[in-house]
């Protein structure tokens, strides 16, 4: 089995403004620091074994950082802009969400590209600017249905991931970087990926990075499954060899069913 630290991130999306991140945040706690099983959670924080990753929108950013308490809580972006400043109207940048005290953000996200347009060649420039930075990037791959329809999955995943990695070094995907695959067509459907499509996936990943990159990067970096995971689907999820953890959404927006699905994590 794997010694990878387990990573159970939560993509609000356009949900839970800073009153509704406060709240979350306490229930949260009382979680981790009450409950017996919430307190085991805890334990596999402190000790490394997982770790628990909020990504609130912009408005909610700080009130996350005050709230979070625990350390081992991350607190990521849900996107960036590649430059450090300037006129860029709307956006906001890397060095900004560090100082806002983020840890990650998330590039890539298929809503990012599908409902908001954004390239290969644009989410390149995101994880250069991102791996030159202090924030470590969770970046997101995935097919829609009609490519996995015509058998093109694969060459889906190694096209975006290719591109988005040309610049990067070994260290960088050993050291830095996460992976989240996530399919298009079960995200926010209720269509979950079946255990061995989504081991499938992740595990072309891991090849794809060890063929790039070497496998002492293959074997550290960590590959994240998303796409409609719930407490009951996610122990199966997590059960399998090249997944790491797991990138949720509405199951995430709640501290009770989160909280649900990182005890499946440590195997409560
Ligand atoms: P759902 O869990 O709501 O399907 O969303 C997945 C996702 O997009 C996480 O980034």
């Amino acid at each position: 089995m794997q010694d990878r630290a387990r990573m159970i991130a939560g993509n609000w999306k356009m949900n839970n403004g800073a009153a509704a991140t406060v709240s979350f945040f306490e229930k949260l706690g009382s979680w981790l620091s009450a409950d017996e099983t919430g307190k085991g959670a805890a334990a596999a924080g402190k000790s490394g074994r997982i770790e628990i990753v909020v990504a609130p929108p912009f408005t909610s950013l700080a009130a996350a950082v005050a709230a979070k308490k625990s350390e081992y809580i991350g607190i990521a972006a849900q996107n960036a802009h590649f430059e450090p400043k300037g006129a860029f109207t709307g956006e906001i940048s890397l060095q900004m969400l560090e100082e806002a005290g983020c840890k990650y953000v998330i590039l890539g996200h298929s809503e990012r590209r599908h409902v908001f347009g954004e390239t290969d060649d644009l989410l390149q420039k995101k994880l250069d600017s991102t791996l030159g930075s202090k924030l470590l990037p969770i970046f997101c791959a995935g097919e829609l249905l009609e490519e996995r329809e015509s058998g093109d999955t694969e060459r889906v995943l190694e096209r975006q991931l290719s591109i988005a990695l040309a610049n990067a070094a070994a260290a960088d995907a050993a050291k830095k970087l996460t992976i989240a695959y996530e399919p298009v067509w079960a995200i926010g459907t209720g269509k979950v990926a079946s255990n061995d499509d989504a081991q499938g996936a992740c595990s072309f990943i891991r090849s794809f990075i060890g063929q790039k990159f070497g496998q002492e990067a293959a074997q550290k970096i960590r590959i994240l499954y998303g796409g409609s995971v719930k407490p009951e689907n996610s122990a199966g999820i997590l059960s399998q060899k090249d997944i790491d953890g797991l990138l949720i959404g509405g199951a995430s927006v709640e501290a009770e069913s989160f909280a649900r699905i990182i005890a499946t994590a440590f195997g409560a």
